[in-house]
């Protein structure tokens, strides 16, 4: 009988030492405290057990049972706390986690990048804080030109300015790279604008511009074209507008034409025209031997007609209800 007690109790410490979870535990209990469990029997087995014998006997088994019940509540307690630090309910409801998605407007953006970069055009970029250089001098507006009040410039101090469009980054990257140049730059820009559905006082731009030798207004007009109709569709139909920017000579606005249930119209999708020569000798470029186009166009109003939103300002409430469906 004594060999028996001491082969249970070394089963039960091997068992124990095995168990990976509060399952097994609870399986262990059974297995060893159960009614028809090992220790169990033990004691039931005690009638058996010479008188004599008995006090030794009943003394081992009650031990054993101590250390058994002992063992698998200090286990139990172990499953416990380790649930309830990690802030466990076991009651609760399952949680799906929600998967997250790309704003609307980076989706715009990005499918615009990805069909210049097949055009064979670079991703240049520069800060939302400029220099008054950068964002009207160098493009040829300078102070007291009249063509600044069709930027309502936000001020950081004299020299520098929250940039009215992304055409800095023409200047900045045609200081530092000589023709051939071909880049995008796509990026925020800012105006002072009451906020309505229509305006806010920052919006994005893409901004493009090529540089070469032998380039025309030709080369603009089929980029433009291709470019729209990738975005909109190939039955997209466009027309070029004569207009007038100061960095660009000739000028010309791009309109798409556009059916709703209200009928078709021409609506205005971007400026563009011939890198005017100054902007080019403001850069160190030879206006002789180069030449270039450029064009600038709202993001935020691409992804309008794209997706039919009447409300600019739902793009920057961060409303998940309006973001999910994108
Ligand atoms: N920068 C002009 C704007 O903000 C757009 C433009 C860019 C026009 C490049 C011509 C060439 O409206």
């Amino acid at each position: 009988m004594k060999e028996e007690i001491q082969q249970l109790r070394t089963q039960f410490e091997a068992d124990i030492a095995a168990a990976t979870d509060g399952r097994d535990v609870e399986a262990l209990r059974i297995k060893y405290l159960g009614r028809n469990g090992l220790v169990t029997a033990l004691s039931r087995n005690m009638k058996h057990v010479a008188p004599q014998d008995r006090p030794v006997i009943g003394k081992m088994i009650n031990e054993l049972n101590t250390l058994v019940r002992d063992a698998i509540q200090a286990r139990k307690d172990d499953e416990g706390e380790t649930q309830q630090e990690a802030g466990i309910d076991l009651t609760l409801p399952g949680r799906t986690p929600r998967v997250g998605r790309r704003h609307p407007l980076t989706q715009i953006r990005d499918e615009i990048k990805q069909i210049f970069l097949r055009l064979g055009f670079a991703v240049a970029d520069g800060p939302e804080v400029e220099t008054d250089f950068n964002n009207f001098e160098a493009l040829n507006i300078p102070k007291l030109h009249p063509a600044r009040n069709m930027q309502d410039t936000l001020y950081i101090s004299e020299e520098l300015v929250l940039r009215t469009h992304t055409s800095p980054v023409q200047i900045r990257t045609m200081l530092k790279q000589k023709p051939p140049v071909r880049i995008i730059a796509p990026g925020r820009v800012y105006r002072r604008d009451t906020p309505d559905a229509s305006h806010s006082p920052f919006f994005h731009q893409i901004e493009g511009l090529l540089v070469d030798e032998g380039i025309s207004m030709g080369d603009l007009k089929a980029i433009l074209s291709v470019f729209t109709k990738e975005m909109f569709g190939a039955d997209t139909k466009v027309r070029f507008r004569p207009s007038y920017f100061p960095f660009t000579e000739p000028s010309a606005e791009m309109d798409m034409w556009w059916e709703s249930d209200k009928g078709g119209r021409w609506l205005e999708l971007l400026g563009c025209g011939m890198v005017n020569p100054k902007v080019l000798e403001n850069v160190g470029i030879d206006p002789q031997r180069y030449s270039g186009w450029a064009f600038g166009g709202g993001i935020d109003r691409m992804a309008i007609l794209k997706y039919g939103i009447n409300d600019i300002r739902l793009f920057f409430d961060n409303d998940l209800r309006f973001l999910e469906q994108f």
